[in-house]
């Protein structure tokens, strides 16, 4: 095995629109694990939309909302756990998702990324100019993913193959 914490929780992070959720629910099935959308978690917890917490609280309850999450997701294992792009924003929860699984990040070129997130209105960052905010945003956390343990490219690869391609990393 290439990493202690493979059987633990395998853990994807990435910009928006990069298919966490969706190539997430495809490993969740492969491996027998139980998929966690943190975002839909948090939702859940809080019995609120994300757009709802971030229009009523702001961004700053919405992040410590979302460390709360994570680091109680983190208690279990035997999960595949979508985060949320900007989970990676407080250094403590990098630290806790590298420990406790095996983090995936997967990227994508900024085209590809607008024209995903173009699909729906439910990304409160994004309002307004989608691909100038796209743009600032991918700036701002150029760095922000690149501690994981691997990083797949998922411009022009669908689903399917992305997955297959994470379960090459994560079964040697
Ligand atoms: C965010 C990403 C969203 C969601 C929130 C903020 C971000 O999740 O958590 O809108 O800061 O990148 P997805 O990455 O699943 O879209």
């Amino acid at each position: 095995m290439e990493n202690s914490v493979q059987n633990r929780n395998l853990i994807l992070i990435g910009m928006m629109g990069t298919g966490k959720s969706t190539v997430g629910t495809l490993l969740a099935a492969k491996l027998g694990y139980r998929m966690v959308d943190l975002d839909a978690e948090l939702e859940r917890r809080e019995g609120r939309t994300i757009p709802d917490i971030f229009a009523n609280e702001g961004e700053a309850y919405f992040r410590d909302a979302e460390t709360a999450v994570l680091h109680k997701v983190l208690e279990d294992s035997g999960q595949v756990i979508a985060t949320g792009g900007g989970a990676v924003l407080k250094e403590g929860n990098c630290r806790a998702m590298f420990h406790n699984g095996y983090v995936v990040a997967l990227s994508a070129r900024a085209e590809s990324i607008v024209e995903r997130v173009s699909l729906s209105a439910d990304r409160p960052l994004l309002a307004g100019d989608v691909e100038g905010r796209v743009r600032k945003i991918m700036e701002e956390r150029k760095d922000a993913y690149s501690f994981a343990h691997v990083t797949i490219d998922t411009t022009g690869v669908d689903a399917g193959e992305v997955a297959e391609l994470i379960l090459a990393h994560y079964r040697v």
